[in-house]
């Protein structure tokens, strides 16, 4: 329903409602008394309903962006079977193609999302993208699917100057990107309290940190408090009551650490810092933080950890850089969610 219709539909409320109560012998005070009563709820009622993001999706559905055509209805629940891949043949993980989805409920099929299919999911949409070095390659895969490989090779160079932002407007798809470089949780913090002062925020944010912080500082209760602090700035984005937005909070994921190969790193000080141990004990952290979407925070988790786990020792030279599959996969995992996302909304 538009807004027009909506309107529509209102004002026969108000009209026809104390109209049809004037049948049963109401005196004409009376009616124009609940005539101005509807009026003043349904305008209270439209004004209020943007607030629940759930009745503004009956009433403002043209603002979710995404996919007007209809892929096959799949439920929340299969959200939980997006991260069940496994790489094949073992010696050449170079290409997508490798890629297989192991068996899962036949109603939450994967969908391996094409050139021309991202082109309409995203199209007009403005996508943050704010971590480190694996973000980077994030945003690599996302480019990679979104622009002919000619394009690609001139990009790349910029992408990938150390410690820089990044910025691109990809007019075909309308698809406005920033890579934001931020190495430190609270680099991403600062990300996230500068966009309540914007008078519009993405439709789709991905955040990610953790190798600066474990390199440079390694302590995981200090990374525990950062991710606190990170937390609070990404829920006042999605609960529009703390932070008097309005507006329709972002789709929030969270690219988790990958899996470090110790042996492979390339500097003592990383082969000391880097360990297992502390791998783990960080990514504890990242759990009891709340920030993700399986303990109550808004961001969903997009497991480069346990994607790279699976892709293994070959996929990887440094041991914490990933081949391009890995962030590919992650990628795809983040288009069918946002699918399945964005059918709840509409
Ligand atoms: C994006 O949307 C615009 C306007 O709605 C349309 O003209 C254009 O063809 C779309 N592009 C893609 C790639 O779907
Ligand atoms: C990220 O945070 C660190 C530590 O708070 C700070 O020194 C650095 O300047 C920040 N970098 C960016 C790009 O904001
Ligand atoms: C680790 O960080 C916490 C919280 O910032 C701090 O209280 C503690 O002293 C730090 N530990 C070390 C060994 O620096």
């Amino acid at each position: 329903m538009t807004a027009a219709q909506l309107g529509v539909l209102c004002a026969c409320v108000v009209l026809f409602v104390p109209m049809g109560m004037a049948g049963w012998h109401l005196s004409r005070n009376k009616v124009l008394f609940f005539s101005g009563a509807l009026f003043i709820t349904l305008a209270v009622g439209v004004h209020i309903a943007p607030y629940f993001p759930a009745a503004s999706h009956l009433i403002f559905p043209s603002l979710s962006p995404y996919y007007s055509s209809s892929p096959p209805f799949r439920s929340s629940s299969c959200l939980s079977f997006l991260h069940d891949v496994s790489f094949f043949p073992s010696h050449a993980p170079s290409s997508f193609d490798w890629l297989r989805f192991r068996s899962r409920p036949a109603d939450c099929d994967f969908q391996k999302l094409s050139r021309s299919d991202v082109g309409e999911l995203l199209n007009g949409s403005w996508i943050i993208v704010a971590g480190d070095s694996q973000a980077r390659f994030f945003v690599l895969a996302l480019l990679r699917l979104l622009l002919e490989p000619s394009s690609l090779e001139a990009i790349q160079g910029d992408l990938f100057r150390r410690h820089s932002d990044y910025h691109i407007h990809i007019s075909d798809q309308g698809v406005k990107l920033d890579f934001l470089w931020s190495p430190f949780e609270s680099n991403i913090t600062s990300v996230l309290r500068q966009l309540r002062s914007v008078s519009r925020l993405p439709e789709l944010l991905v955040a990610g940190s953790g190798l600066w912080h474990m390199l440079h500082v390694n302590n995981a209760s200090d990374y525990g408090e950062a991710l606190t602090s990170l937390r609070r700035s990404g829920a006042s984005l999605v609960s529009p009551f703390s932070s008097g937005l309005v507006m329709q909070p972002p789709h929030m994921f969270w690219l988790g650490m990958p899996k470090l190969m110790n042996s492979m790193l390339n500097t003592e000080e990383k082969k000391e810092r880097l360990t297992n141990v502390i791998w783990e004990s960080y990514c504890q952290k990242v759990d009891y933080s709340g920030i993700l979407t399986q303990s109550g925070g808004p961001f969903l988790l997009l497991d480069i950890g346990s994607l790279s786990r699976i892709c293994g020792q070959k996929c990887t030279t440094d041991g914490m850089h990933y081949e391009g599959l890995v962030y590919e996969t992650a990628l795809q995992i983040m288009l069918n969610a946002l699918l399945i996302e964005s059918q709840q909304r509409i």
